[in-house]
């Protein structure tokens, strides 16, 4: 038998995954002013036995109201990298895997409540609020307090941000960067002509629109090290009329791999209430697909990949270079365990769990 190309590895500039499993973004909503808590150990601990590929940290804001809620993770500073440096090493000694930090800023979607409180704006004069900054003075929502429209030096503040977070992360050891650009967040608020009314060389045109992304690109790409992989994750559509949409997302990835960009995360959605998402198993592969048609770079497909078949299937089409999983790996932790003993190949697990693979 073949081995799958699931469990093949994957070369990301000098960065070399064991398999094609990566763990998707997810934000925990449990930090203490930016810092990880033993939630992170717990969470990150469980996720790093996983025998994926790749993990990949939470949105991780570049300053405090970058953040979505109050509780969200960052990386800004001396003491949110001491946390993060905690949670990192024991993770490491007992479950080694690359690690991929998510660099975020919310934008107009920030000083929010956490989902499981309802998700909802906090006034910027809460104790957990604030005024939210972004491209165009335009509330994400109907009845939200609208954000203050960033000026250039807003931009570059933001931008070196980015940067800083960066340098941090790789002090961290942590091998990889992902830009969040997807999901309504600052920089997809940018790129989509939805959020951005800007009428200076920021705004109107889809090269204006990409300026600021791109500029954020190059300052995180300048301050990683050369040979750690940096990429973006992307909102492929915005699912709606007259927003952004695949097209201009193909002409965003050639610029982001013009750029020295290792891969392309291809989501969905995420910047109007007003999107009307057709939702299935593997619904935003198609998207994954025609970016990596078009563009010819290494694309991470995401998105209700649940089956060890369906994810060997998209990577055997040529659909995706390789699965990030969400919500499969809260709900079974051990998935690429299964995936394996699935598809006959093997996962690496801690040495303390030696007799637990089937042979
Ligand atoms: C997410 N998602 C997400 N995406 C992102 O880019 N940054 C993030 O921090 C988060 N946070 C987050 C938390 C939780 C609990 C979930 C379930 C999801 C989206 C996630 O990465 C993924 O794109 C979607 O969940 C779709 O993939 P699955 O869940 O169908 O595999």
């Amino acid at each position: 038998m073949s081995s799958p190309a699931l469990f093949q590895p994957l070369r990301l500039d000098g960065l070399e995954l064991e398999n094609r499993i990566i763990v998707a973004p997810m934000c925990q909503y449990s930090a203490r002013d930016g810092e990880a808590t033993d939630w992170h150990m717990m969470h990150l601990g469980q996720l790093a036995m996983s025998g994926s590929g790749l993990l990949t940290l939470e949105a991780t804001a570049v300053s405090p109201e970058a953040r979505i809620t109050h509780g969200d993770l960052g990386l800004w500073d001396d003491g949110t990298e001491r946390a993060l440096a905690k949670v990192l090493d024991a993770v490491r000694d007992y479950a080694p895997v690359p690690i991929c930090i998510q660099i975020a800023h919310a934008g107009r979607k920030a000083s929010s409540e956490a989902p499981w409180r309802g998700g909802q704006q906090v006034a910027p004069d809460s104790p957990h609020g604030w005024l939210t900054e972004a491209p165009s003075p335009l509330a994400h929502a109907e009845g939200e307090v609208a954000p203050r429209m960033l000026d250039r030096e807003d931009m570059k503040r933001i931008r070196d941000g980015f940067a800083a977070t960066a340098r941090r992360a790789a002090r961290l050891g942590i091998e990889a960067a992902e830009i969040h650009a997807a999901h309504g967040y600052l920089l997809h608020q940018f790129l989509s002509p939805l959020a951005n009314r800007r009428s200076d060389e920021y705004g109107g045109s889809l090269e204006n629109r990409m300026r600021f992304p791109l500029e954020v690109f190059d300052a995180v790409r300048e301050a990683f090290p050369a040979g750690n992989p940096v990429w973006a994750r992307v909102s492929a559509t915005d699912w709606v009329e007259e927003g952004w949409e695949v097209e201009q997302t193909i002409a965003f990835t050639q610029a982001l791999k013009a750029r020295g960009a290792a891969a392309i995360h291809v989501s969905t959605g995420g910047v109007s209430p007003r999107q009307k998402i057709a939702i299935g198993p593997g619904y935003q592969v198609p998207f994954a697909e025609r970016v990596r048609a078009a563009t010819d770079l290494v694309t991470i497909a995401v998105g209700l990949i649940t089956e060890p078949r369906q994810a060997e299937a998209i990577l055997v089409e040529g659909k995706a270079d390789a699965v990030s999983l969400a919500r499969a790996l809260l709900y079974d932790p051990r998935w690429p365990w299964h995936a394996a003993a699935e598809l006959g190949a093997r996962v690496r697990a801690p040495k303390q769990y030696w007799r637990s693979q089937p042979h």
